[in-house]
């Protein structure tokens, strides 16, 4: 099965404060987005690696490939949501050039936020099986809290029984046309609201969406707190 990757890195960040959007701040010296990128290229399965900043920060992208080595990556402009930065790096495989380079389309397409910088060999070909498998796959966690709704007055509406729900982590994978069709289908709420490519491949294509167990690791850098969190981590790793 021929597999490439997309990585959406085109936020602004705003949750983290401060002027650089975190998928660029240093972390053990090296910029965030860089650890993602690499976990990806050390997978000798994974052909391109699509990396979509927004407009800004595209001369920073290619100098942190530059300056860190990296591999088989193109670095694609990004959009205004999260799901407008994915199709536009999903259009490349789909047009198959891009600025003078010919894509292969894959079978199987990952998803990956740039900002989760701990993925591994291991989720990543259980999520590509799966995909091959169903359609689509992705990443899930236990809840760490509950989810509640408030109601209009802003009292408790209801609450949601925390073991029957999961968190919907990264990566995800699916078979590169029913996420492309997907994205064509679906419209501008969509685009701009829209929460989960799973669910817009469930809702255009009708195809299903196995989910699958990963590690805490897998979390999203979010906060600045985060950054601290994965400097621990990679110290660990480095002891
Ligand atoms: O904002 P959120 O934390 O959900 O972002 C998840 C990922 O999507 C991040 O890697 C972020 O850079 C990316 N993103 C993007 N284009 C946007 C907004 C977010 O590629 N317009």
């Amino acid at each position: 099965v021929s597999v490439s990757a997309v990585l959406p890195a085109g936020g602004s960040g705003e949750r983290l404060g401060g002027a650089t959007p975190k998928q660029f701040c240093a972390v053990q010296g090296r910029p965030l987005v860089s650890y993602a990128v690499r976990a990806m290229e050390r997978i000798s399965w994974i052909s391109d690696i699509i990396v979509v900043v927004s407009p800004e920060n595209i001369e920073t992208m290619k100098t942190i490939i530059e300056k860190y080595g990296h591999k088989r990556v193109t670095v694609v402009e990004g959009g205004i949501t999260r799901h407008r930065s994915i199709f536009n790096g999903l259009k490349v495989f789909a047009e198959k050039q891009f600025s003078s380079h010919l894509f292969q389309k894959p079978e199987v397409v990952i998803i990956h936020d740039a900002v989760r910088p701990f993925v591994e060999e291991d989720i990543l070909s259980k999520v590509v099986m799966a995909a091959k498998e169903h359609g689509a796959a992705g990443a899930i966690r236990p809840l760490v809290s509950t989810v509640v709704a408030s109601a209009a007055d802003g009292c408790l509406d209801h609450s949601l029984e925390r073991a029957r729900y999961r968190a919907s982590e990264m990566p995800q994978a699916f078979l590169f046309d029913v996420i492309y069709e997907a994205y064509q289908q679906c419209t501008d709420y969509d685009l701009d609201y829209g929460t989960e490519c799973l669910h817009l491949a469930l809702k255009y294509c009708k195809t299903n969406a196995k989910l699958v167990e990963g590690t805490a690791d897998l979390w999203k850098v979010t906060y600045k707190r985060d950054l601290y969190a994965a400097e621990s981590i990679i110290k660990d790793n480095l002891s």
